[in-house]
């Protein structure tokens, strides 16, 4: 790991754990900061803490994280080794209910300086929420899964919200073929993730 962008990450979350922002602070045990290693090439970005999450202070530890996990781990990936998990926004919206366009304004400077540290080649949006707030407003996420997208030259790629793929099994296998796509993107554009 790049001792240097650690440092900063661990900066940058210590002002962040004190954010009081926006609304959903107040009802917070936890901010979700983000995990994985600090000079990851592929960064994950979810759209909020559930219930787990804000409980363990890390994002995608529920039932969805067990899920994402597993399909990480089928591609040689790991939040411990070789990726960088973080979220739209770092505290839980009640009911886990989508976060609020103006939740999501106020949190994504942090994201920003997330992405600044880590400079990732390659960002993966979980799910609708994720992918309209970096890859495009008018995502059709169903239609538009495992496309790849171009941003400031960084490839960008939509994928289903695992919490969908719980509550809809059929598209497991959709999904999973996105992530061998990612797989062969990963061989072909970053140096370390696999090394
Ligand atoms: N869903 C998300 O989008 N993020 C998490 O951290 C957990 C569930």
């Amino acid at each position: 790991m790049d001792g240097k962008k650690t440092a900063e990450l661990s900066e940058l979350e210590k002002e962040c754990l004190s954010c009081q922002k926006c609304k959903l602070c107040p009802g917070r045990h936890n901010v979700v900061f983000g995990v994985g290693v600090s000079d990851a090439e592929v960064m994950f970005i979810g759209e909020g803490p559930g219930e787990q999450e804000d409980i363990k202070g890390e994002p995608f530890v529920g039932k969805a994280g067990i899920l994402l996990d597993k399909m990480l781990t089928a591609v040689d990936l790991d939040r411990k080794r070789n990726i960088y998990i973080a979220n739209i926004v770092k505290c839980r919206p009640p009911h886990n209910r989508d976060p609020l366009p103006e939740e999501q304004d106020c949190c994504i400077p942090w994201l920003r300086r997330q992405f600044a540290i880590i400079r990732p080649k390659i960002v993966v949006c979980l799910g609708r929420i994720a992918a309209a707030k970096i890859i495009k407003p008018d995502i059709k996420i169903t239609a538009e899964h495992g496309k790849l997208f171009k941003k400031g030259g960084v490839i960008m790629m939509p994928v289903l919200h695992p919490a969908a793929l719980l509550r809809n099994p059929s598209s497991k296998p959709a999904a999973f073929e996105d992530f061998l796509r990612l797989q062969e993107i990963i061989k072909e554009e970053c140096e370390q993730t696999y090394g």
